[in-house]
């Protein structure tokens, strides 16, 4: 298959996460006879020291005229410290899932069994839980009406009724592939929107018979993903607790640096880790390359390439057990790997599988 990607390293961590997801892709196409071909573009703190835009048009064209874009992550400790920057690294994120029309993020959680020990919940809680949430992701509070002066503020929640079909149409639909249960999230007790959200799903839920649907307030659902995450089969929410949620979640897995998530939509796919750019530790090869490479393994299995989406997940599975771990998982007293070794590891065993 021939596959045109756009590479959107950003900032911090993102340039050596992305080095090894491109290894990893580099390794399928050599294994599996495939032509990738990469053009990179700036975006996040990076294109705004270089252009003074941190999503410039020619990022949109290369994302436009690409098969797929796969992103690392943006942001930079001099724009979190000053609240009055009027042009930040994330709007770059933003712009980029708006302009691309990219409505659907969906973030799975897994666990690894060798891993459950690195979990703050109990091990007999997590084992075999395996959900996918799916976050709104172009509209609510991100998109919705600012405004702010000295002393008063607000963002405006606001959802239109072909926004929620279209992502409860993906959440069903995600549904009927998987174990058939959906369990909708919102804070329909207090917020209009949410209780629009939850008169669509009513009305959607009779045309999925074979799909249990539950309704769920955010904030039960907050505690129940942790409590009892073998009960989640597909979740879906608006684009605010969908972020939260999601960090949230990651707690499952045991790190942030093991979530991949894929958003998809209107135009390019992207294929992007859940965590952020982490720029306390940029250019240390200290980040956990794996989001980065299960991102890539999304992206390999979104153009139906099943079994080389396979051999990434047993490549990575296989690192893991073998200690081949960045430090936030390692086991205690094992040797040390970067993200460097990590990825390198990973591209060994595809290449000799
Ligand atoms: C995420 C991130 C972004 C978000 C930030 C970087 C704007 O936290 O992808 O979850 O809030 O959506
Ligand atoms: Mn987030």
């Amino acid at each position: 298959m021939n596959l045109k990607v756009a590479v959107l390293p950003g900032d911090g961590i993102g340039p050596e996460i992305m080095e090894q997801g491109v290894a990893v892709l580099n390794a399928i196409a050599d294994k599996f006879h495939h032509q990738f071909s990469y053009e990179e573009a700036l975006c996040g703190a990076s294109a705004i020291d270089a252009v003074g835009d941190p999503f410039p048009p020619e990022t949109y064209q290369v994302c436009m005229r690409a098969d797929a874009v796969l992103f690392a992550a943006v942001g930079d400790l001099r724009f979190d410290n000053d609240p009055k920057a009027t042009v930040r690294p994330e709007q770059g994120l933003l712009a980029m899932r708006k302009m691309l029309g990219l409505f659907a993020n969906v973030r799975p959680v897994a666990t690894f069994e060798c891993l459950l020990h690195k979990s703050p919940l109990k091990e007999e809680l997590l084992r075999g839980a395996d959900f996918v949430v799916i976050r709104e992701l172009t509209g609510g509070m991100y998109f919705g009406e600012k405004y702010q002066d000295y002393d008063m503020a607000y963002d405006t929640d606001i959802y239109t009724r072909p926004e929620v079909e279209r992502i409860l149409k993906v959440a069903f639909e995600l549904a009927m592939q998987r174990r058939k249960h959906l369990t909708v999230v919102d804070k329909a007790n207090v917020m209009a929107s949410s209780r629009l959200w939850r008169q669509i799903a009513q009305e959607m839920a009779p045309h999925y018979p074979e799909v249990t649907t539950d309704y769920m307030f955010i904030d039960n659902a907050s505690m129940r993903v942790l409590t009892e995450p073998r009960f989640f089969d597909v979740v879906v929410t608006e684009n605010t607790f969908g972020d939260i949620l999601t960090d949230e979640t990651s707690c499952i897995t045991g790190s942030m640096g093991l979530q991949p998530s894929a958003s998809l939509g209107e135009h390019t796919p992207l294929f992007e880790p859940v965590h952020g750019s982490w720029p306390q530790a940029a250019g240390q090869n200290l980040a956990n390359p794996v989001a980065q490479i299960l991102s890539a393994a999304m992206l390999l299995e979104h153009f139906g390439l099943t079994a080389e989406g396979k051999l990434v997940r047993e490549a990575v599975d296989a690192s893991l057990a073998a200690n081949v771990r960045t430090p936030e998982i390692q086991v205690e007293g094992g040797a040390h790997y970067g993200t460097k070794e990590v990825g390198a590891w990973i591209v060994d065993y595809i290449l000799n599988a």
